[in-house]
């Protein structure tokens, strides 16, 4: 599957600037959270995969981006060995969760709308993993999230896409939809030291 840029298709809002600040201000929590969010971004790729077996495609890709986000959790927690900082539990992501109560019931909108609220989380991801590349205190670190964010931006690329097969005449649409119930959803959100 050739996975040109989509982004255009998916604009997102910028995150409030409080958001930086806040995360700044508590490092070792936005860590342990990141931790958490890669390793349910690799279950759910395999989720995917579980839910559509015979979609060979997305068996493909989703088998790619589950490996790429495992590797993801191994280079966080080596940040987290390496600065320090704590551990903690899977505080639950109830902004994954509003975007997933948006995900229709019935196939085949099912499958469009669980790649395009992948999409955006990746998204989302992308520009929360940048904006703290651009802004940490130790280069060692801030590269690591400069290239994470490059990935998310490909990964978001890679739903996108396959959105785009599974709907060709519905998936911008719906997108641009999506796009819109997130913006909503981030103009209620309270600022926490946590990516999303
Ligand atoms: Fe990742
Ligand atoms: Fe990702």
């Amino acid at each position: 599957m050739e996975v040109p840029l989509l982004g255009d298709a998916l604009p997102l809002v910028p995150s409030a600037p409080r958001w930086l600040a806040v995360a700044l201000a508590d490092l070792d929590a936005v860590h342990a959270d990141h931790l958490h969010c890669e390793r349910k971004a690799a279950q759910s790729a395999l989720s995917l995969i579980r839910s559509y077996p015979m979609h060979g495609e997305l068996v493909l890709q989703m088998s790619r981006l589950a490996h790429d986000e495992t590797r993801h959790v191994v280079q966080v927690a080596q940040l987290m060995q390496r600065t320090g900082a704590a551990p903690s539990f899977d505080h639950g992501d109830d902004y994954a969760a509003a975007l997933r109560a948006l995900v229709r019931p019935r196939e085949p909108e099912r499958l469009l709308d669980r790649l395009l609220v992948f999409a955006v989380i990746e998204g989302r991801s992308a520009e929360r993993l940048g904006l703290l590349a651009g802004a940490l205190p130790d280069d060692k670190s801030a590269a690591l999230y400069a290239a994470l964010a490059d990935a998310e931006v490909r990964h978001r690329d890679v739903f996108l896409a396959l959105a785009r097969d599974v709907a060709p005449d519905t998936w911008r649409g719906r997108a641009r939809e999506l796009a819109e119930r997130e913006a909503e959803l981030m103009g209620r959100r309270v600022a926490s030291a946590r990516i999303h």
